[in-house]
């Protein structure tokens, strides 16, 4: 039986119709199945490998890693140096208020960790979130996402949830004393790429801080230089009370944390001790994988050249089909008349060798979010595929 059709008997599916690609290796930005054939990666594995797959700083941070040790104990009980070296890194890289980072399994673990820490340090329990957000699939997480399609199945959910429309000024009125948290993405991804407007994502931080309630930011899909800037909340002037990470985060290993301040973090420590608590939050090879693909990003300067390769994608990215793109650094959403005509687009891109998808609440538009160090060369090469697929399509 060949390799596919194990894959479809045997593992999990998420849905009827899976890419099947079956690929063996990963380098830099390209991608190779098991026929030899070639693709470029414009998705990075949803926004996980910004410095590309296999950079040599993170293979060998592994391999010295894995000479020391792997699991040793569940999280939080013992000194781990990948841990502390990383959150050491990552909090003198944040706003001082930022020092503390709760080490997670996932995003969505860091999404419940966060809600949960909210919950307990104001003694609250409504909690807001926006339409159209993703924090992920947890039932905590789905909770606040802002879908009724993909909630609608598996109601009962968590109770005292209210929605609100991102960018909606007047409706920030409806935070208030009640409210722990309100978690929002900086830049909704799934949206379509969905950027704040000006002085929105201010209002809503003022909203919060005379109210009490905690602001979450998720960046887990818009961190570590995705948006132009290290962090995206930089470009709008904030600082939130619990930044969630994750994704790129682990350099290509599972990974996630929220962050917030010692003395807020410190609440999840008593009444009840263990508050929060998970075996294997803070691996310590994801770890130290991650902290090499963070110094990676920095030391080889990658953020600096996201705002030019954006403005190449989009000085590239021009056809009659094409009915907008929405952009924010290298997260581009590139919109087609319905989800049909963007689905026929995607497999005949990959059929191409370019690998794109859809996001989840804009599924008429082409996911492009490459690693931050895509070649203008690879680019080009991209753009003219998307181009001469589309020039196909008009006749
Ligand atoms: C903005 C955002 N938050 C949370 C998550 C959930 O992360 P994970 O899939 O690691 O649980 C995702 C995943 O796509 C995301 O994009």
């Amino acid at each position: 039986m060949n390799q596919r059709q194990l894959f479809l008997d045997h593992v999990g599916q998420t849905s009827e119709a899976p890419l099947c690609l079956n690929i063996v290796k990963a380098e830099g930005t390209k991608m190779w199945d098991a026929d030899g054939k070639e693709y470029i990666d414009l998705i990075a594995g949803i926004s996980v490998c910004n410095i590309g797959h296999r950079h040599p700083a993170v293979i060998d941070a592994i391999k010295k890693q894995l000479d020391d040790y792997l699991h040793i104990m569940v999280y939080g009980e013992l000194v781990e140096n990948p841990q502390v070296a990383y959150a050491k890194m990552l909090t003198d890289h944040l706003p001082s208020s930022l020092n503390s980072v709760f080490y997670t399994a996932s995003g969505s673990e860091a999404t419940e960790g966060a809600m949960k820490l909210a919950k307990r340090f104001t003694n609250r329990t409504q909690i807001i979130s926006f339409k159209n957000s993703y924090h992920g699939s947890t039932q905590g997480a789905l909770s606040i996402m802002g879908s009724e399609y993909w909630q609608q199945a598996f109601r009962p959910l968590l109770p005292g949830i209210v929605q609100l429309n991102y960018n909606n000024f007047e409706e920030l009125e409806n935070i208030t004393e009640q409210t722990a948290c309100v978690v929002a993405e900086t830049v909704q991804a799934e949206a379509g790429v969905n950027v704040p407007l000006n002085d929105w994502l201010k209002a809503l931080r003022k909203r919060c801080t005379e109210t009490g309630t905690l602001l979450v930011l998720d960046e887990i899909q818009c961190g570590f230089g995705r948006n132009g800037s290290l962090w995206a909340f930089e470009q709008f002037d904030v600082v939130p009370d619990i930044l969630l990470l994750g994704k790129a985060l682990g350099g290509g290993m599972p990974l996630g944390a929220f962050v917030a301040d010692k003395k807020t973090m410190n609440s999840l420590t008593h009444d009840p001790v263990l508050g929060h608590i998970n075996t294997f939050g803070g691996h310590p090879v994801s770890c130290a994988a991650g902290l090499a693909a963070f110094k990676v990003l920095l030391q080889e300067k990658m953020i600096d050249e996201v705002k030019n390769k954006e403005k190449l994608f989009r000085s590239l990215l021009s056809h009659p089909l094409i009915k907008n793109v929405n952009s924010f650094g290298l997260m581009i959403a590139v919109e087609f008349s319905d989800f049909e005509t963007n689905k026929k687009i995607i497999d005949a891109l990959i059929e191409q060798g370019i690998f794109t998808d859809w996001f989840l609440f804009a599924s008429n538009s082409l996911r492009i979010v490459p690693p931050l160090n895509i070649p203008d060369a690879d680019i080009s090469i991209a753009c003219k595929k998307i181009v001469d697929v589309l020039n196909a399509f008009l006749v």
